[in-house]
């Protein structure tokens, strides 16, 4: 019996000549804390030395904007958004020009010609890296991602729980039918230490991420606590890597970082 194609196959531009690395952070769960890793890491990428990029895809949540602590709509320039500097990177969010009142229907019929019209309409110039905050689950996004750029990797982002695996495996296996590679896994509010003894509380039990890591053959990237100051820090517009800098957390997503840039190096 013939094999099934890869998607990829069907249908394919690259809207993103001017970008060395598309790196798609996703989940199948909503919650989990995409936007938090999208933020942080390409802060951390940025403090690596490369020009980075930070595009908010959840278009019907989109909370890049918050966790960059920016309020104002962007500015024209020959016809192009022009993507808003903060904390070393430029980023683009639909949050930045449309609010809650705005009704949906204005957003765009689809969210797969709104995610083309932010790589084609955002003067984003030349980048080493454009992270992009997917919206939850796995779809027309993620298909519509891989039509219109040549994506370099994708991160997901769980939780450890044992039922999280299940949504886990869908996604590596969506990416894998795209020929995406999946750069690895972030498990994310892992634990939670105590602030008075340290004690580690296994909040959603343990061993999730290393699980996944070894079921499906791909890195697991980090592990992160929950600690209200990743909280505090993205609802106050300073991710955790500005707003605590000397923090295990902020050092995880340093590593995290490094190691994305090294994975996606040694293979261009
Ligand atoms: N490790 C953590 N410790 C404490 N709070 C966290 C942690 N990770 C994320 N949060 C908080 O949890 C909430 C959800 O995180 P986030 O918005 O990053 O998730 P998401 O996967 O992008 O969600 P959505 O699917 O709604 O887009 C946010 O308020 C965020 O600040
Ligand atoms: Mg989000």
């Amino acid at each position: 019996m013939p094999s099934v194609p890869p998607i990829r196959t069907v249908e394919h531009r690259n809207l993103l000549p001017n970008v060395r690395s598309v790196i798609a952070v996703a989940s199948c769960k909503g919650g989990v804390g995409k936007s938090t890793v999208s933020a942080n890491l390409a802060v951390a990428l940025a403090g690596t030395g490369a020009a980075v990029g930070l595009l908010d895809a959840d278009i019907y949540g989109p909370s890049i904007h918050i966790m960059m602590g920016v309020n104002t709509p962007p500015p024209m320039a020959n016809g192009k958004i022009v993507p808003t500097d903060r904390h070393g990177i430029r980023f683009m969010s639909i949050g930045l020009i449309a609010n809650e009142q705005t009704p949906v229907v204005w957003r765009g019929p689809l969210v797969g010609q709104m995610i083309q019209k932010f790589m084609v309409e955002v003067a984003w110039g030349e980048l080493d890296f454009l992270v992009i905050d997917m919206p939850p689950g796995t779809g027309d996004a993620s298909l519509t991602l891989v039509q219109s750029a040549s994506v370099s990797g994708a991160i997901i982002v769980t939780t450890p729980q044992d039922v999280a695996l299940e949504d886990v495996r869908r996604g590596v296996e969506m990416f894998r039918k795209l020929n995406v590679p999946v750069l690895g896994v972030v498990e994310n509010m892992s634990y939670f230490s105590c602030p008075c003894c340290g004690e580690r509380t296994e909040v959603f039990g343990r061993g999730g991420g290393e699980d996944i890591s070894g079921r499906f053959n791909i890195p697991l990237l980090g592990r992160l606590p929950i600690n209200p100051a990743i909280r505090e820090g993205g609802d106050a517009g300073r991710p955790i890597v500005v707003s605590v800098p000397d923090s295990e957390e902020a050092e995880t997503f340093r590593r995290m970082a490094k190691g994305i840039r090294d994975q996606v190096m040694a293979k261009k």
